[in-house]
């Protein structure tokens, strides 16, 4: 069996090993964020994010195992992500992946990030009964999936332009307050009052077959124009109702996917589910409709290898390992039935 996997993720700009068990037991999940790097320059940069990985993933890998307790000799499989991401970045990740693998006699995994984000919650809630709605909102990405099984996606919706954390990254460096922009605007928006002003709320009427999907570029540009008209207001005003027009839509429909589907639990998955107020609109949308609300740790959130182990795991049960050859592919989508 090869239930002890090694994870490695190199998608973006955090380095990031994990030793999992079963996709169920986090033995060690290390992070090296590479956020004081990309920082002055508003973003991440493709060319520092692969030389940063290239320094750090040896010794990221070795407290990994280390913290496991688990000799090398213990680890069945090693998997990594190879897609969506940035090519140079995905290449460090799964090239020492391949490496491991080859070194060790034990089978390559390439996997999915995103379905590593779908899986985030399985680690923490080992008993999460699928079919599930899960909302993914990431930096690159905004979906609403209907995970119907193991391995079985139906995509509901998804962004028609801007991903929600795009949204939040592009408002926060348009309000001069640095690089991530998501945690930033949470903090500030603690002391803005979220109904100062009415921003609208992209793509919330519609009853079509675009319904389930997403528009944040409209509310960036709105936020712009705003805050052009209104040079007074303050930057907490902004970013607490910038925040509460993301949430409101967000929240709004997930709930509509899963009463749709008749999702028994709604679950939360990407790196904007970190959010505070996000968080508590969702626990408490599901609450009042009577369905099960599962909102992983802010750790498990945001980029990890634990959730790469995970979705590993069950991927090497669906389908065996991955050939040697498997590439980095930049614009990877996720896998979805029929
Ligand atoms: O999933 P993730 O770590 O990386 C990608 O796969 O993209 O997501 C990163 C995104 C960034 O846009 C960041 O600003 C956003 O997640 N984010 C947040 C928060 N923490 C991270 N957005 C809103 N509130 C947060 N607390
Ligand atoms: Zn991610």
């Amino acid at each position: 069996m090869s239930d002890r996997i090694l994870g490695i993720e190199t998608s973006c700009d955090e380095t990031a090993a994990a030793v999992v068990v079963r996709a169920r037991e986090v033995r060690s999940s290390v992070v090296a964020s590479q956020i004081d790097l990309h920082a002055r320059y508003g973003g991440v940069v493709p060319e520092i994010a692969s030389r940063a990985h290239v320094e750090v993933l040896t010794p990221v890998i070795a407290q990994a195992l280390v913290e496991s307790g688990f000799a090398d000799d213990e680890i069945d499989a090693v998997a990594a992500t190879s897609g969506p991401g940035l090519v140079g970045s995905l290449l460090v990740g799964v090239s020492a992946a391949k490496a491991l693998a080859l070194v060790w006699d034990v089978p390559f995994v390439a996997v999915n990030h995103l379905e590593g984000h779908l899986y985030a919650a399985f680690l923490e809630e080992p008993d999460l009964d699928l079919p599930l709605v899960v909302l993914l909102v990431s930096g690159g990405h905004t979906m609403l999936v209907h995970m119907e099984d193991h391995g079985r996606y139906r995509l509901l919706g998804s962004t028609i332009d801007d991903a929600a954390g795009e949204a939040f990254d592009k408002v926060a460096r348009y309000l001069g307050l640095g690089y991530p922009g998501g945690p930033l605007i949470d903090k500030l928006a603690k002391d803005g009052d979220p109904q100062a002003i009415a921003f609208p709320r992209g793509m919330i009427d519609r009853d079509d077959e675009h319904r389930h999907d997403f528009s944040f570029s409209g509310l960036k540009t709105a936020v712009v124009n705003h805050v052009r008209r209104h040079p007074d207001v303050t930057t907490a005003d902004v970013a607490a109702s910038f925040q509460e027009a993301v949430v409101d839509v967000l929240v709004t429909k997930a709930r509509r996917a899963a009463q749709e589907v008749g999702a028994k639990g709604l679950c939360l998955g990407g790196g904007v589910a970190a959010n505070s107020a996000l968080r508590d609109r969702f626990v408490e949308a599901c609450a009042e409709d009577g369905i099960r609300a599962f909102v992983p740790s802010r750790a498990m959130c945001t980029d990890n290898a634990a959730m790469i182990a995970a979705a590993g795991w069950w991927r090497l049960q669906s389908d065996g390992p991955s050939p040697l050859d498997t590439g980095a592919t930049p614009n990877l989508r996720l896998p979805l039935a029929g």
